[in-house]
């Protein structure tokens, strides 16, 4: 066997990831050379793990299950096309006289609007005073079409940090992230390393559904930057992990797309110190192309082998 050539542990975790994964097909019969194949369906595949992460429907059992919406936030099922106009109205009539909330208004200027949110952030002393400032802050458009803001999930106290890109429709629905296939998919991952929410702490770069779960736009992804910064300063952990390239992009300061940034750990200040912040593959992509599950794994591994080198 030569020095690369794996064991048979490393092959049997290897197959353990991925029953826990859930694979239990296999897609084809015979290899296929990705580096022999035309640029334009690699090009297609790039896109693709870069593309927006959150299925555009709940999960039937979600649908089902789904709490009461908080009170913070437009509470009826509209058509997309209605929570707009509705919006529009609400921004002309009601937001000018609104008490107790902060920013200017879902049409600030864009580097108003980040500045707002940057200077409104750093006045958080703890995560709840941060989630509070978020439930009302008023310049990021988006929180008029969500129905919920989602903030956080798992363990704030943990050492390890997942961030992902913005809520879908369960989410949504929930009030926390990763709650739908993905987010099942998330765990099952994090299982297979000996994590799960009681030991890791989970959020997105948005804080709220993009309608139609559309891309988070630059200007929104802007806006809400300050507050995930905060929300890592204030949470501590010793190594974040960035869900997808969106994440990456947003707290790596890399413009490289996903497949190049993944597996890649990256220094991340938080304002206190220097932390590591490893880039993965997003749940929602690995869905579509069950094969990459085996570089996540490998991403797994080294976010396992990190945090056993830390202690704890
Ligand atoms: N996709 C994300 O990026 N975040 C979620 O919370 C759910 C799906």
């Amino acid at each position: 066997m030569t020095a690369d050539a794996p064991d048979s542990r490393d092959l049997l975790s290897f197959l353990d990831f991925h029953v826990a994964a859930g694979v239990d097909a296999v897609l084809d019969e015979t290899p296929h050379d990705r580096f022999a194949e035309p640029e334009a369906p690699r090009r297609a595949a790039r896109a693709e793990a870069d593309a927006p992460m959150r299925p555009s429907e709940p999960t039937p059992e979600l649908a089902r299950a789904a709490p009461p919406p908080r009170q913070d936030a437009p509470r009826a099922e509209v058509p997309r096309q209605e929570a707009v106009r509705q919006e529009t109205v609400r921004q002309e009539t009601v937001r000018p006289e609104a008490p107790s909330t902060y920013g200017r208004s879902a049409a600030a200027a864009p580097g108003e609007a980040a500045g707002d949110a940057r200077e409104l952030a750093a006045t958080a002393a703890s995560l709840e005073e941060l989630e509070g400032l978020l439930g009302q802050f008023e310049s990021c458009a988006l929180r008029f079409t969500a129905k919920n803001l989602v903030f956080a999930d798992g363990n704030p106290q943990a050492r390890v940090m997942f961030v992902g890109e913005a809520p879908g429709a369960d989410e949504d629905r929930v009030g926390k992230p990763f709650m739908g296939r993905s987010g099942q998919l998330l765990d099952r991952m994090m299982a297979a390393v000996g994590l799960d929410r009681t030991n890791a702490y989970v959020g997105n770069v948005v804080p709220w559904r993009p309608p139609g779960n559309r891309n988070p736009t630059p200007q929104e992804l802007a806006t809400c930057k300050p507050f995930i910064e905060r929300q890592i300063a204030l949470a501590d952990p010793d190594i974040l992990v960035c869900l997808g390239g969106v994440a990456t992009q947003a707290l790596a300061g890399t413009k490289d797309g996903i497949l190049k940034s993944r597996g890649r750990w990256f220094p991340y200040r938080t304002g206190r110190r220097e932390i590591r912040l490893l880039a993965t593959l997003h749940p929602a992509y690995l869905l579509r192309q069950p094969l990459q599950k085996r570089l996540a794994w490998r991403d797994f591994r080294a976010l396992r082998a990190a945090l056993d080198e830390g202690g704890r």
